[in-house]
């Protein structure tokens, strides 16, 4: 069977972990965590805070807490997204507003945005789907006329540039997961991207505990202490030693995935246009980081039948979200004043083909022509 997914694996990655024992610091914030920031910083165009987090989960309940959510808040999240885009907030008491995505970008509808948001609104929560952009002037301009933050979920879209612009830096705060789903991985973990430089102050202590220990670290203060809400969201020294070694390899596994991808749009494209499939890649605009590869069949029937045929044939594929809105916490803990049509049939359509950084090419070859089997 051709996996859906293969974690990435680094030359040298074991070097660095041996490198980081050998060192005898394997808590947070020693030297290959502040390499790993330094890079990730330098990816996203040099001017960013990065601070590494255990997960794109908890750099998501870092931006939550900064957020200093009081009862009745209300925090926009898209329902066709990973729970935690919703649930961080959800955990710190925000109602949570849920809106529909556009069906060509699979991205928050800022129509919608634009009808929900008021007053009580805190947040925007804008998922770049697959590297989509989804933070556009338009969103940008409905968050500043009504004062509302917008905190970017990139965990998708490292890699990925809007125009010539880095996803995850328009926002004020963007989250990235290094999960070994991604295109590069430690197992488990995930950073808060800063773009608005006040926030970092307060983002060090809540990472840290509630504690000033970053800047007693830095030797800014000469102890350190209790200052306010927080808890343990370092990654351990360890887990970035693994994601030093995955950042510099970066080239060749954005390479390889670019590569299969493009072979999937140019080998399928006949096939699709035949039984009536979308292929997003088609009209996506340039500079998508190629983490994963979807296609659209025309109902859910379809998808089923797909689904099995792959599985079958041996090559694992998948579905992708199931939306929040009308899930049992999401019901409890959020509304949809509009509908959520498009989220439901999005996914009820979708399916995601292997992409993973070492695929090679007869696996590539060996999906494509399974695919193309399916009602031929
Ligand atoms: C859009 C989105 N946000 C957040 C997450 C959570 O990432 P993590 O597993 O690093 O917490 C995921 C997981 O895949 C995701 O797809």
């Amino acid at each position: 069977m051709i996996p859906f997914n293969r974690a990435t694996v680094a030359p040298g990655q074991l070097d660095l972990v041996a490198e980081a024992f050998a060192s005898g610091q394997l808590s947070g914030d020693g030297t290959f965590t502040r390499r790993a920031s330094r890079t990730l910083s330098a990816l996203h165009g040099g001017d960013s805070t990065v601070l590494l987090t255990t997960s794109c989960t908890a750099a998501l309940e870092v931006a939550a807490l900064l957020l200093e959510l009081q009862p009745g808040d209300e925090v926009i999240v898209p329902s066709f997204t990973f729970v935690s885009s919703a649930n961080a907030f959800a955990l710190m008491g925000a109602t949570i507003v849920f809106v529909d995505i556009e069906r060509s970008s699979m991205n928050l509808s800022v129509d919608q945005v634009a009808s929900v948001i008021g007053p009580r609104t805190r947040a925007i929560v804008a998922v770049n789907y697959g590297g989509w952009p989804s933070v556009t002037p338009e969103l940008l301009e409905l968050a500043a006329t009504h004062d509302v933050v917008v905190i970017e979920d990139n965990a998708h879209g490292l890699f990925g540039h809007d125009g010539n612009v880095p996803l995850g830096t328009r926002s004020a705060l963007s989250t990235l997961s290094f999960h070994e789903t991604k295109n590069v991985t430690c197992g488990e973990g995930g950073a808060l991207v800063i773009n608005d430089l006040d926030l970092v102050e307060r983002a060090e202590i809540i990472r840290e505990k509630g504690t000033n220990r970053s800047r007693f670290f830095r030797g800014m203060v000469d102890k350190y202490t209790w200052i306010d809400v927080g808890s343990s969201y370092l990654l351990s020294d360890i887990n970035a030693a693994v994601l030093c070694a995955q950042l510099e390899f970066h080239e060749t596994v954005q390479a390889r995935r670019r590569e299969a991808a493009k072979q999937y749009l140019v080998e399928l494209c006949d096939w699709a246009d035949s039984i009536g499939v979308t292929m997003p890649h088609r009209d996506a605009p340039p500079g998508l980081p190629d983490h994963l590869f979807p296609l659209l069949f025309e109902g859910i029937d379809e998808r089923t039948a797909f689904l099995a045929h792959t599985r079958q044939h041996g090559v694992a594929t998948t579905f992708h979200y199931v939306p929040l809105h009308n899930s049992p916490a999401g019901e409890r803990l959020g509304r949809a004043p509009l509908g959520c049509g498009n989220t439901v049939n999005i996914s009820e359509r979708l399916v995601r083909l292997p992409l993973f950084s070492d695929i090679t090419e007869a696996e590539v070859g060996q999906i494509i022509e399974v695919v193309r089997s399916y009602r031929s």
